[in-house]
């Protein structure tokens, strides 16, 4: 049977206009109730909802205590800071994650360390060993897109060199390892709310940890350096004002009671996506782990090889968005290559850093598509599952249009 012609070619796309996928953020009367009383509360500043929003959201990843705060990246700046990490401290962090995991080291002093990541997406812990020096005070690893990083062996080699271990689990909410909470298995984890985020008040972040010592020097920081029992006007540490309002947390507590049934839905649906497309030549979907007990799947990650599938990776993005599919190809380099670590202080630091698994992923193989779409039904999962084997049918075409641009 011939392929049917591709969207891209003039051909009718599996998904039309007509036909939208699941929107975020999601949201009801739950966020305009909270909203419209904490309103009329007048008690807009940093008070009850902030307070339940910490302890129920330390209770859904498991951890003793959870400092809120404005950001992901501020989260990750202040517990950066609680380390003490001072100029000359090294940070081993991956290439491949939003920037903000190594400007939270660089903007307290410190020095990032890039270690490359794995075929599973996540800091190789093949790699850390080499990479540590006697100024190595922390290890960041990402739980990219959800997917828990080898925390067995990142802790071991952590405890070995006497570095603490701080997660970057901005896309990890509620994922969990041999049944424990992601932000729980280093020395702290930090947590973005940011709009694209699985749970989401348009801004926020959070610091999880299970000790109270660290929570409490996070919440100095955030509380413009006030000691717990400080005067109003003393202040024990150079902090910031990095305070949740009382809005962001009506909104996130409505957004947690969602959360656990969001996360099994998108999981039972990646799961199912993942077997699918990895039985398509060329394409291999970010892997599991037998110790994961729950992956978050805030990203859908894909990676194409472009010569066993039959197209570049380019081409099958084109593609796909014609079709209705609304995939991108991720960060465009590794956080190496950005000019904010070209320059200044970090001029020449990194010319020779090569990880070859992070810039094949940027150049070359990687892709994703967001959370929102593994909300969907069965249908939505069978569209995709269209969209790739039509591709897949007519890489042959694709390919001579990559020939044609080369
Ligand atoms: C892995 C990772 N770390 C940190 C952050 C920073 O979070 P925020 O955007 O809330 O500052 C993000 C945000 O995209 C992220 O993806």
């Amino acid at each position: 049977m011939a392929a049917s012609r591709l969207a891209l070619h003039g051909g009718a796309p599996v998904r039309g206009p007509d036909k939208s996928w699941p929107a975020w953020p999601v949201f009801d009367d739950a966020e305009r109730r909270a909203l419209n009383e904490t309103l009329e509360s007048c008690a807009w500043w940093y008070g009850e909802r902030v307070a339940a929003f910490e302890g129920a959201f330390a209770a859904f990843q498991g951890a003793a205590h959870c400092v809120s705060c404005t950001s992901g990246t501020t989260a990750g700046e202040i517990a950066i800071q609680a380390m003490d990490i001072a100029p000359g401290d090294e940070v081993i962090v991956p290439p491949y994650t939003f920037i903000a995991t190594a400007t939270c080291v660089a903007r307290m002093g410190g020095t990032p360390v890039f270690v490359d990541v794995d075929d599973a997406w996540n800091l190789n812990a093949d790699l850390i060993d080499a990479a540590i020096t006697p100024r190595t005070r922390a290890i960041m690893p990402v739980h990219f897109s959800g997917r828990v990083c080898d925390m067995d062996r990142i802790n071991a080699i952590a405890a070995r060199h006497g570095a603490a271990v701080i997660e970057d689990a901005c896309h990890a909410w509620g994922a969990t390892y041999q049944g424990k909470g992601a932000g729980t298995l280093g020395k702290a984890g930090i947590f973005s709310f940011q709009m694209s985020k699985n749970i989401t008040a348009g801004e926020g972040g959070a610091i999880v940890t299970d000790d109270p010592d660290f929570a409490e020097v996070c919440r100095s920081i955030t509380h413009c350096g006030r000691g717990s029992d400080s005067a109003w006007y003393g202040h024990v540490r150079v902090g910031t004002n990095a305070r949740l309002t009382e809005f962001q947390a009506a909104v996130l507590n409505a957004q947690l009671g969602r959360l656990e049934e969001q996360t099994i839905r998108r999981e039972r649906n990646g799961e199912r996506l993942a077997a699918v497309l990895a039985q398509v030549e060329g394409l291999t979907p970010q892997p599991g782990d037998p110790r994961i007990t729950r992956r978050a799947y805030h990203l859908f990650c894909l990676r194409i090889d472009p010569e066993r599938f039959g197209c570049s990776r380019d081409a099958f993005v084109r593609a796909a968005e014609a079709e209705g599919l609304p995939i991108g190809a991720g960060y465009g380099m590794p956080i190496y290559h950005q000019q904010a670590f070209r320059s200044g202080r970090f001029a020449g630091r990194y010319d020779a850093v090569s990880c070859p698994v992070a810039e094949d992923l940027c150049y070359r193989s990687g892709m994703w598509f967001s959370h929102q779409l593994l909300l969907g039904d069965e249908a939505d999962i069978a569209d995709i599952i269209e969209i790739v084997h039509k591709i897949k049918a007519n890489a042959a075409a694709l390919r001579a249009m990559d020939a044609d641009e080369e």
